[in-house]
């Protein structure tokens, strides 16, 4: 059996018996006024973030969420979509789908704004999308990808760049690991169904998106998610990992590289009203904007009079390239 089916079967049983503890977060359910998460999209939350953000969600996008799980964040999505179809949501396991099915009824008791209909359910694969080109604002998933090996990961990513309008957003939630982990751990199969122990590091999280294209990221959030312990698992050193929130923009690759937002700001501290690089970035005196990483280099070699923060994994917009 290879992994992908141990996954599919690790799912269909978390659809049959929902496992509370399969994916647990440190970052709140979000609550917005007039809506009701039903106690079983709770109980089967198996993300490890949020990828539900206000800031891409203006002018009725086209969603779509792949990975459903028990549905959460397709209702959270579509709290801002309200339009028959908005949100497709697409998932590999059958089981899955008809347990969201039912959760999706039960939101619709709860939630006099709701219709089932605005969320149009599709089996398919991340690996294959049943989608069209072109077609969708803002792609999802949170606490899928992880599970992948990096052929299939890089497939899964160029099949959201491929689904995405130009500009659109791809917008997920993952765990990732910085340290070394011993190939018993990742040839568990079951473990990596788990989201334990796919995780790779960040940079290279990273690259596979700009490979596949994706000319912005911007790293929203990043927590303590679980720990390895040799005492539970087969593992000689304590492994710690980490869950990343994270936006792959669709804007063209620039010249020099992709704009990769991880936190840091740039302040000008000379005596100067503002320092001007020439290449659109206007420091004025005092005053923080927040940079990319390219950027953040590039202005700490173009002056000793410019200040850069240290990142803080927490960029949520605003600032320039
Ligand atoms: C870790 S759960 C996450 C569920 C949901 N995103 C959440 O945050 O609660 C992974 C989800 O992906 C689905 N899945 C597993 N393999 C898949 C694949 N190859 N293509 C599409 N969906 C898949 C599972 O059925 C399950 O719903």
């Amino acid at each position: 059996m290879s992994y992908l089916d141990a996954t599919q079967d690790l799912y269909k049983q978390a659809a049959l018996t929902p496992d509370v503890g399969l994916c647990c977060t440190t970052n709140p359910i979000w609550q917005f006024p007039g809506l009701s998460i039903p106690k079983i999209m709770q109980e089967m939350n198996y993300g490890c973030g949020s990828t539900v953000s206000a800031q891409d969600l203006v002018n009725n996008p086209k969603i779509l969420y792949v990975g459903v799980g028990g549905g959460m964040e397709l209702l959270q999505f579509s709290y801002f979509s309200r339009q028959m179809g908005g949100v497709t949501g697409v998932d590999s396991v059958d089981e899955m789908l008809e347990a969201s099915r039912k959760n999706f009824k039960i939101a619709e008791e709860e939630n006099d704004w709701f219709k089932s209909e605005y969320v149009n359910l599709v089996k398919g694969d991340a690996l294959n999308l049943p989608v069209e080109d072109e077609s969708i604002d803002v792609a999802a998933q949170n606490c899928l990808f992880n599970i992948f090996k990096i052929d299939d990961l890089k497939k899964a990513v160029s099949e959201m760049y491929r689904v995405l309008k130009p500009h659109g957003r791809l917008v997920m939630s993952d765990p990732i690991c910085e340290q070394p982990m011993s190939g018993e751990l990742r040839n568990d199969d079951r473990l990596r169904a788990q989201c334990l122990s796919g995780s790779i590091p960040l940079k290279d999280y990273v690259k596979v998106l700009t490979d596949a294209g994706f000319g912005t990221i911007e790293i929203r959030g990043k927590r303590s998610y679980r720990v390895l312990s040799p005492n539970h698992y087969p593992t000689k050193e304590l492994i710690h990992i980490e869950s990343i929130e994270i936006a792959a923009i669709k804007d063209p690759m620039p010249a020099d590289g992709p704009c990769v937002f991880t936190g840091k700001t740039a302040i000008y501290f000379g005596d100067e009203a503002y320092f001007d690089d020439k290449k659109g970035h206007v420091l004025l005196q005092n005053q923080p904007l927040a940079v990319c990483d390219k950027t953040a280099a590039a202005l700490a070699s173009a002056s000793d009079e410019i200040f850069i923060s240290e990142s803080t994994y927490h960029y949520n917009g605003g600032g320039c390239c």
